[in-house]
């Protein structure tokens, strides 16, 4: 499904990122994976060498670090000539109660989950526009649509993915590249162990379906959004929460 396509995804050393690597892979895709501790990308890049011989790289790096993303578009375009997906998943989430927000928190938080997808998206475009095509995945959350108590911060980051979103696929579509996102629920991921046991309860049971979603739950409909199954497909927030209510 992704034969021949270069997609790079930003922290992509565990969960959803890393799970659209390994299915991305799969079905074909060379991929350029991007996380901050080197180790466990290297380690990575063999698990992809595994499941096919394309030439997978890695960038070990900060997405807040503006230069650093600058240099690392600058060098997909030179050893790659192309880019055909971006799929902008590194994000952090941190909780606090109003009257409890440090300044810390919000300003690391807009970096990584909203400063960091602008530029990400910025210089992506602008690798795609050579081959007029192209598509860019922002993962938002239900968060963003619907709000939570503790989590105004992390939640204005990720309702700025949807307008950011809506945004980036009313002017790139002329160019052919089509701006999409996606709104994980509850996933079993790193980010969600450090929930408090109250709280991951009470977002458990407010799931439809019943269970908590998997990273390749979401992998999945990323797959669809990165390919050519949703090629008019632009502009859109697609859910993955199995029936969450929040
Ligand atoms: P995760 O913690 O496993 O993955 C996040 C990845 O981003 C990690 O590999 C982390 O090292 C990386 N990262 C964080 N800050 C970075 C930075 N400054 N530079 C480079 N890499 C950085 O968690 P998960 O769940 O896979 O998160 C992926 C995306 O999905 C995030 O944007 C998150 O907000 C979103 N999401 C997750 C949900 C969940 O329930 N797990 C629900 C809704 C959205």
């Amino acid at each position: 499904m992704l034969n021949n396509k270069v997609c790079f995804i930003t922290g992509s050393s565990s969960g959803i990122g890393w799970a659209a690597a390994k299915l991305f892979a799969e079905n074909g895709a060379t991929i350029i994976l991007n996380g901050r501790n080197a180790e466990k990308l290297e380690a990575n890049i063999n698990t992809l060498k595994t499941i096919n011989p394309n030439n997978h790289s890695m960038f070990v790096g900060d997405v807040t670090n503006n230069t650093f993303l600058k240099e690392t578009y600058q060098t997909i375009f030179k050893n790659y000539k192309r880019l055909d997906v971006l799929v902008n998943n590194a994000g952090i989430l941190n909780d606090a109660l109003i009257g409890m927000i440090p300044e810390d928190m919000v300003d690391l938080t807009i970096a990584t989950n909203q400063k960091a997808v602008i530029f990400n998206l910025q210089y992506a475009a602008k690798l795609m526009q050579r081959n007029k095509a192209g598509s860019i995945i922002n993962i938002s959350s239900i968060i963003g649509r619907n709000g939570n108590i503790g989590q105004l911060v992390y939640s204005s980051t990720k309702s700025a993915v949807i307008g950011i979103t809506y945004s980036a696929a009313k002017e790139l579509a002329k160019s052919n590249i089509r701006v999409n996102a996606v709104a994980p629920g509850f996933i079993n991921t790193d980010m969600i162990k450090k929930l408090p046991q109250e709280k991951f309860e009470q977002l458990k049971n407010s799931i439809g379906m019943g269970r908590i979603g998997e990273a390749e739950d979401v992998a999945k409909t990323i797959l669809f959004l990165a390919s050519d199954l949703s090629s008019y497909v632009t502009g859109q927030i697609i859910g993955v929460d199995g029936g969450m209510l929040i």
